[in-house]
Parts: structure tokens; C-alpha cells; sequence
């Protein structure tokens, strides 16, 4: 309990001396504080869900692999993925964080986001639970939006100064429904980084009766807001994408994990699971999975009001 205790001390020192610039940054250090409370009492409720995690994840690696079995043809040899048992607090934990400056409200329905972006495809997994009865979330919607391989958000002129939304690009944003089992399947790409940051990809999970228009966007807010989080990569992981084009391209220096603080408050648990998803080169695409913990009566307040009109 100490150490939780100092969390928002440290958080808020990190904060305020080291990352004087940083873009998703809150307004104030009351805020600061307030949401590190809340994030502790968040934990704690998705803690307990975690023998019902570890079932699900295997489960979803099991299948996963058969499936990749089935796939193999000639010398080609499909990554089985590796990981099949969590710690109580590795995938378990997954905090709301900051939703930033740069999102957009009412994004198209879809799971593939690219559009015409180049860069490694990523294929992520998500899956999600319900904190409540420790079981899996169907029929939510999870939203996705993320910085592109030379860390441009779309919409956006920046993220160099003030951003400012500036236009109608809707290239890596967007969402899908999780299915019958809480999962969902979103293609995107490995997401570059920008001054600040470390390469992190939003992610917002609607519930509750959300709507939809015929012209198939989402209508942000019309549902419950049961989470605003984070997605991470392990560094290893970051060094093999950003070696190829066109993420070499990218000017700004790198920020790493290990020196952004909204990672550092997200934890392990916002680390996606990465594997290659064809071959062994991130060339062929990166496969992600990972699970959000949520609470589905929660209900928390989109701060940007910018929507694609
Ligand atoms: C997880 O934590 C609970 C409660 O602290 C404990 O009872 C349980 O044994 C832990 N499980 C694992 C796999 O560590
Ligand atoms: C990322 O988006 C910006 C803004 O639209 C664009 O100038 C840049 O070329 C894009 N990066 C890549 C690698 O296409
Ligand atoms: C979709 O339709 C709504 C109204 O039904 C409209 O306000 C919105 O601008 C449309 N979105 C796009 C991307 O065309």
C-alpha cells in the first residue's frame, strides 16, 4: 500500500521535471493526482479477475495456433505464439490513462484502419473483460487511434507545438464490436513516435447502448465510456520496426519506455504480446494481443470534441 501511496508523488515529479513538454499531459497536478487515485481503486477491482484472464488469454493462444498449424504450408513455418500463463499483475492490470489531444469523435466502423499508410501492418487481439463478473465483454466497441510511422496523427497538424486539428483524415482511427467471446480483431499499423512519447497506440472501449449511423460511423458518447487507455511495446519489439522504412525517416528523437511516464503509470499489463505474424522479419506484419480489464457500469467523459463531420 506504500508504494501505491507514493505513486502519485512520483508520477506527478516525473511529470513536472523530466517531461516539462510532454503532449498528453494533464492540466493540472490536482488532476494528476485525483486520477492516480482513481487508478489504484481500478486495479484492485480488475485484480481479482485474474485466474479468468489467464483462461481466457490461453484460450485464445490455443486457438490461435491451431489455426497457424492449419496455415502451414512447404518451409514455411508459422510463429506458434509463446506465452500461455499471467502473473496476477502482468495482464491483469490495465489503468485508464490519458486520452491525449488527438482524438476524434464518431470514426468509422471498421477493423482494418490503415487506409493508405505505409508501415509494418499490425494485427492486434484484444480482448476484453468485464471487471464485474470476471467474464468476457461482447458487443463493445473498441476504438483505436494512434500515430502514424513518422508520428503524425491524422486530423492533426503537429504533434510538434499545439496540435491543432486541421482536417478530415480519418487513416488510423476507427473501431470494431468485440464478439460472442469479448474479442476483437483490429489491423493497423506499428505506430511510429513523436517528441515526447513513446510509441503507444489509444484505445477506448464503448459499451452500454451505444449507437450508429448508416453511414457507418460510431457515435462516440452515445454508449458508456468504460475505458481510456494506453497500448505498449517492448522495446525490443520497437528496435525491429523502427529499423525499416519508412520509420527510419522519423526526425524526432526517440523517446523510450522506461522515460514516459504515462507508461510507466499504465504497467506491464499495457504491454501488448507481441509476436511475428508471417516468417520471422516485421516486414511480413507484427501480430498483438492483449486484455483490457474493464468495468463495464463505469462510465468516463470524453474530453475532445472534435468529430469527423
Ligand atoms: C493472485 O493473487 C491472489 C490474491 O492476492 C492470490 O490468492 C493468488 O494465489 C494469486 N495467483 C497467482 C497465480 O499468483
Ligand atoms: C504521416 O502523416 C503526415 C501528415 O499527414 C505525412 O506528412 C507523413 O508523410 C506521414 N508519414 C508517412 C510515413 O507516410
Ligand atoms: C455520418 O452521418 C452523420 C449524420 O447521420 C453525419 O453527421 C456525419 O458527418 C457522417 N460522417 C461522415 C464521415 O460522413
Amino acid at each position: 500500500m506504500r508504494i501505491f501511496a507514493l505513486a502519485p508523488l512520483l508520477a506527478l515529479a516525473t511529470f513536472v521535471f523530466a517531461h516539462p513538454e510532454t503532449e498528453d499531459h494533464p492540466a493540472t497536478a490536482e488532476e494528476l493526482i485525483a486520477r492516480n487515485t482513481d487508478i489504484e481503486a481500478r486495479n484492485v477491482a480488475a485484480r481479482k479477475c485474474a485466474p479468468q484472464v489467464a483462461e481466457f488469454e490461453a484460450q485464445r493462444l490455443q486457438k490461435r495456433a491451431k489455426l497457424m498449424k492449419r496455415q502451414q504450408t512447404g518451409t514455411f513455418t508459422a510463429p506458434i505464439p509463446r506465452t500461455t500463463s499471467i502473473t496476477n499483475n502482468s495482464c491483469v492490470l490495465h489503468p485508464e490513462t490519458i486520452e491525449g489531444p488527438y482524438y476524434i469523435r464518431n470514426e468509422f466502423i471498421r477493423s482494418d484502419v490503415r487506409e493508405t499508410q505505409p508501415g509494418v501492418a499490425l494485427v492486434l487481439d484484444v480482448g476484453v473483460i468485464d471487471s464485474r463478473t470476471c467474464r468476457p465483454y461482447p458487443n463493445a466497441f473498441v476504438e483505436i487511434w494512434a500515430a502514424n510511422a513518422t508520428g503524425a496523427y491524422g486530423g492533426y497538424v503537429g504533434p510538434q507545438g499545439t496540435p491543432t486539428r486541421i482536417k478530415d483524415d480519418t487513416w488510423l482511427r476507427g473501431g470494431l464490436f468485440t464478439n460472442a467471446q469479448g474479442i476483437v480483431e483490429l489491423t493497423t499499423i506499428y505506430p511510429g513516435y513523436y517528441t515526447g512519447r513513446t510509441t503507444h497506440i489509444h484505445a477506448m472501449v464503448h459499451g452500454g447502448n451505444w449507437q450508429s449511423r448508416a453511414n457507418g460511423t460510431f457515435v462516440s458518447g452515445s454508449g458508456t465510456v468504460n475505458h481510456i487507455g494506453q497500448f505498449f511495446f517492448d522495446e525490443a519489439w520497437n528496435d525491429r520496426v523502427f529499423a525499416t522504412h519508412p520509420y527510419t525517416t522519423n526526425r524526432v528523437p526517440r523517446t523510450y519506455n522506461n522515460r514516459d511516464f504515462i507508461m510507466q503509470q499504465a504497467g506491464p499489463g499495457a504491454v501488448a504480446k507481441l509476436s511475428y505474424l508471417n516468417g520471422n522479419s516485421v516486414t511480413e506484419g507484427v501480430f498483438g494481443y492483449i486484455t483490457v480489464v474493464v468495468n463495464g457500469g463505469s462510465n468516463y467523459r470524453i474530453q475532445n470534441n472534435n468529430a469527423l463531420r
